[in-house]
Parts: structure tokens; sequence; C-alpha cells
């Protein structure tokens, strides 16, 4: 039976099927034995961890990354049992969570190895670590020459298994290559350093969307794509970007109408002062839900196929906007923040544009209280061919 889902005014719509297809550019690109370990940190960058993570691993993805430990545990609570990373920092007092719930640390640094060594020393097999070289992020992880001589010193306890090596790039999106190109040659010196000293590690990830796509010597065994399974990507123009679909749309409903004199104003601090007699609509959906308050006066919804400004200052929880001109607007009405309508589309990067930043931001901000409601994909069996 179909559920029911109670009204809500406003909502996020995530496409699994745009998932899938961004999987699948992602994979064309995939130099040969290299895999994806999908990065679904910051709840799938506002999509839903969980429902993401069940899409991709159903899709034959096999390992993810979160950041934290309560971003691993809330996977393994929700049944997700593939391997799962935290890519961010671990601390002493979470190494008993990591081993119960089976989650893969990246270590970036010496210090926590003797704990490590302690917690895991009964285990029956050896514990994977991932460990993480600092190539020029300027963030975590050893310099190479650190990392060759915790290898050399004996201090990484048999108890533990290195299972990975990984780095991050500071500017695979960026306008030239030089910084990504010289973190690939330190990276390599790293792993030729370990191949040296006659150690085979079967996991070497380094490339997330941007180097995925632009550096296929960045690929090893997996890449660790996040913004382009989304449907996002920030490559300059000048480098070709794989077909991309957006997943997430965003929408609300009309509150109310209201008609204001020239000279009327709107919302806090009055920044909206009427040029024309105005008629405005109230929609459910401000700040705290993740529509920026740099959108006041600035930016623009969908609603009936045409785009309606957004006038005043946004609110934490309503905005309003101007559709004197889309005259058969009422209550009710859908609107479309994020998203396509008619013949015209509003997405996450012309709001990142609208508010200077970047489209990563402008997803992971929708807020918690924006219910977000799948579309799944099409059954194989059933969908017409
Ligand atoms: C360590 C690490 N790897 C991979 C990614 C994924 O990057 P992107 O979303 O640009 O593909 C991130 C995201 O910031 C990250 O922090």
């Amino acid at each position: 039976m179909p559920t029911i889902l109670p009204f809500t005014p406003t909502y996020a719509t995530v496409d699994l099927s745009a998932l899938t297809h961004n999987l699948t550019q992602l994979r064309r690109l995939l130099s040969p034995g290299c895999e994806i370990m999908a990065v679904v940190k910051a709840n799938a960058y506002g999509h839903g961890a969980i429902e993401v993570s069940r899409a991709l691993i159903a899709q034959g993805i096999g390992r993810v990354a979160v950041v934290s430990i309560d971003e691993g545990i809330a996977l393994r609570a929700a049944g997700i049992a593939v391997p799962i990373v935290i890519l961010g920092p671990l601390f002493s007092n979470q190494i008993g969570d990591l081993i119960a719930h089976r989650l893969t640390p990246i270590i970036s640094d010496r210090s926590l190895l003797p704990a490590l060594a302690q917690a895991t020393a009964s285990l029956a097999t050896p514990y994977p670590i991932h460990l993480k070289v600092e190539t020029g992020m300027g963030r975590l992880g050893l310099a190479t020459d650190q990392l060759l001589a915790l290898i050399d010193s004996g201090h990484v306890p048999p108890s533990l298994k290195i299972e990975g090596l990984l780095t991050h790039f500071a500017d695979s999106d960026g306008l030239t290559t030089e910084q990504t190109e010289h973190q690939l040659t330190l990276f390599q010196t790293t792993v030729s350093g370990l191949a040296a000293r006659g150690r085979s590690i079967p996991l070497i990830h380094t490339a997330n969307s941007g180097a995925a796509v632009r550096y296929p010597r960045s690929h090893y065994s997996l890449i660790r794509p996040g913004i382009m399974l989304y449907g996002y990507h920030t490559l300059p123009a000048s480098v070709p970007a794989p077909d991309l679909k957006p997943v997430l749309s965003l929408q609300s409903t009309v509150a109310q109408i209201r008609a204001i004199q020239a000279g009327g104003t709107i919302s806090y601090n009055a920044t909206f002062v009427a040029k024309r007699p105005t008629r405005v609509a109230v929609l459910p959906i401000g700040y705290a839900d993740g529509f920026n308050r740099r959108l006041s006066n600035r930016g623009a919804v969908l609603i009936h196929g045409r785009r309606a400004n957004v006038i005043g200052t946004v609110c934490m929880d309503m905005v309003m906007i101007d559709v004197t001109d889309i005259h058969e607007t009422t209550v009710g009405d859908d609107v479309v923040l994020i998203g396509r309508q008619g013949a015209d589309r509003i997405t996450a990067a012309d709001l990142a544009e609208w508010t200077g930043t970047i489209p990563y931001e402008t997803l992971c901000a929708i807020g918690v209280r924006v219910p977000r409601r799948y579309r799944e994909m099409p059954d194989p069996v059933s969908a017409p061919s």
C-alpha cells in the first residue's frame, strides 16, 4: 500500500533516480579496478544519509564515508552494514564506540595508537585503520616523512591493519592545476615509500568529485565523491563536467496573500518599501529551514512557472515574495525554491550564487524540520520500457 504522507507546506523531494544517474556518470569515469566510496557526511549533504546510503548500496556501492562517530552510529542503527569510514578526527574517548559499531577510523597522528592498540588487543582479527597523509590541505594528516617514520618505528601494533591510505585535495576545482599536481606527487612519494618497505595497502584513495573528473591518476583504488552524487560541481567552466542531475528540490506553499499600497513596507526593519501597489505572498519557510537570510530582497522563487522576487528580510520561519504580476496566485499554490516548475528552474547553485557561497553549503543548510520525501527509483520489473 502506498504510504500516505501528512500534509506539510514546506518539504524537500529527493529524487533517488537522479542519484543513480549521477552514480552512473561517476562510474563511467573510473579507472580500471577503482571503486566508489560514497561520501554521505552531513546527512548526505542534506539529502538524508540513511536513505541515500540504502539507495547507493542497492546500486552496488560497497563502502560509505561520514565525518563523525555519531553519523556512523546512526547509519549502523538504520541497518547499514557496509564498511563505514570516519573522515573526521577521532578522540580517545570515542574508541569504544568506534569498535562497538565496526567503524573504520582515519588516523592522522600517532598519539591515538597506544589507546587503539589496547582496545583492539583481544580482537580475533586485526582492526582496519586508514592513514592520512597531509599533502597541502593544511588540515588532518601526517606529513610523508612522519608517516614513513611511523611505519619504520614499528609503532603500529599488530592488532591494527593498515587497510587504507589517503589524502585530501585543497584545489581540485581550482582554476589552475599546480596545487593538485603537487599534492599528487607528494602522495605518490608516500605510496612508493610504503611499497619500498614491502607494505601493500589495499585501499588507496585521494579523489573528491573534482579530482575524479580532472585527474585520472588520482583514482588509485577508490574515489570519494560527494557533491557530484548530489548533482552539482564547482569545476571551472574550462573543465568538461559530467552530465549531472540535481537530486534535491525544495518546495513550499503560499500561506497568505496580502495587498499593500505604494509606500507600504514588508518584514523586519522595513527593508522593502513598495514602489507600486503590490500583492505579497507569504511562504512558510525561513532561514531556520535553510532559506538563507542573505536572500532578503534578493533571489526569487517559482510560482506558476514564473519567477517571483523575494521582498523584505527573510524571517526565521517565513519569507515574503512579490506576486503582483502573477495574478493567478492564491493561497495553497505550490512554490518551488529549488527545482523545476514549468519551463524555468532554480538550482542550489543559483541560490549559492545569490548568497555568496557554494552549492555544498546551500544543500547542507536545509534544516532538520524540512521533511525529505523520497522519490523512489522505478521498479526495474514493472517500469515501462
Ligand atoms: C575528506 C573528504 N573526502 C571527500 C569529500 C567529498 O568531496 P566532494 O563533495 O567535493 O566530492 C570531502 C568533502 O568535503 C572530504 O572532506
